[in-house]
C-alpha cells in the first residue's frame, strides 16, 4: 500500500515539511507500507486556465496509486498558500471518492488562520469525495504536540485503508461526515481563543495566570453565547503572551 506525503510549502526544509514527514513516519511504522513525499514546488504548477488539467500527469498519477494523501499547507494571510490552492484547483484524482486524506496547515507566524487554513484543505476533501480524517491546525503554540499527533493519524490513515475501505454513496452521506468533523465551524473568535489557550499551555511567561484568568472569563462569556463581549478578554490574553 502506498502512501503519499504532499508538500505544499515552497519552502522544503521548512515547517510544513517537518509535519508531513510525522505523519509519513507514521504510516510507515505499519507493514507493508510505501511511503512517497513529493514537494508541490518541484512541479510545474499553474492556476486553472479552464483547458481540462493542468496539473502535472505524473502528480495526478502519483495521487490515483495512492490509498491515502496527506496534504500539508503553509497559511499566508489566513488561508493556505496559492500553490497549494492551485494544485487542489487542478489535480485530477479519478479514484478519490472515499480516498483517506490527512490535511494539516501550519500557521507559523502569529497563528492566525490555521483554522480558516484547515477548512479550506478540508473543503476540498469534501468536494472531491475524499474521507478526510484528523483535520490538524498547527501553530508555533502547539507544534511539538501536533508532530506526535500527527504520527497517529499517519498510522491511523494506513489501518483505516486496511480495514474500512469507504466510498460515498450521496451528498448526505459526506454533509454527515464532514459535520462530525472538529474545527470546520469555527470562527474569528474561536480562533484566537484557541491560540490563546495554547499560548498558556505553552508559554513561560510570568504572566500566564493574569492571562488564564482573562481566558477563564471569556470561556465564561462564550458559554452565555456573549460572544461580542468576549472578544477584548481573548485578545488581551492572547497579546499578554504573544508578545511577551
Ligand atoms: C505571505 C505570507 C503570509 C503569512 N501569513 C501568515 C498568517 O496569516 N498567519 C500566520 O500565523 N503566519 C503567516 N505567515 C507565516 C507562515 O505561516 C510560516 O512562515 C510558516 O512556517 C510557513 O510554512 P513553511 O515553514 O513550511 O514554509 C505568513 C508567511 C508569508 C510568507
Amino acid at each position: 500500500m502506498k502512501v503519499i506525503g504532499i508538500v505544499g510549502s515552497p519552502r522544503k526544509n521548512g515547517l510544513t515539511n517537518r509535519l508531513v514527514e510525522a505523519a509519513l513516519r507514521g504510516a510507515s511504522s505499519q507493514p507493508d507500507v510505501e511511503i512517497e513525499k513529493v514537494y508541490l514546488i518541484d512541479y510545474d504548477i499553474r492556476p486553472y486556465t479552464g483547458e481540462g488539467s493542468s496539473c502535472p500527469e505524473e502528480l495526478n498519477v502519483k495521487c490515483e496509486e495512492s490509498a491515502a494523501i496527506v496534504l500539508g499547507a503553509p497559511i499566508y494571510w489566513g488561508d493556505i498558500n496559492g500553490l497549494t490552492k492551485d494544485f487542489m484547483d487542478t489535480v485530477r484524482i479519478e479514484n478519490a471518492n472515499g480516498k483517506y486524506a490527512l490535511g494539516i496547515c501550519i500557521a507559523g507566524g502569529t497563528g492566525k488562520g490555521l483554522l480558516s487554513g484547515i477548512q479550506s484543505i478540508y473543503h476540498f476533501f469534501y468536494h472531491r469525495q475524499m474521507k478526510g480524517i484528523d483535520p490538524t491546525p498547527v501553530s508555533r503554540f502547539n507544534f511539538d504536540e501536533s508532530l506526535k499527533s500527527l504520527y497517529e493519524s499517519g498510522k491511523k490513515l494506513v489501518k483505516l485503508c486496511r480495514e474500512k475501505p469507504y466510498r460515498f454513496e450521496n451528498l448526505t452521506d459526506r454533509i454527515e461526515y464532514y459535520e462530525s468533523l472538529p474545527y470546520m465551524k469555527r470562527s474569528f473568535i474561536d480562533e484566537i481563543y484557541m491560540l490563546a489557550g495554547q499560548l498558556i499551555e505553552t508559554s513561560k511567561s510570568e504572566k500566564v495566570e493574569e492571562a488564564r484568568r482573562l481566558y477563564l472569563k471569556a470561556k465564561s462569556l462564550l458559554e452565555q453565547d456573549r460572544t461580542i463581549e468576549a472578544v477584548k478578554y481573548v485578545v488581551e490574553a492572547y497579546d499578554m503572551l504573544y508578545f511577551q
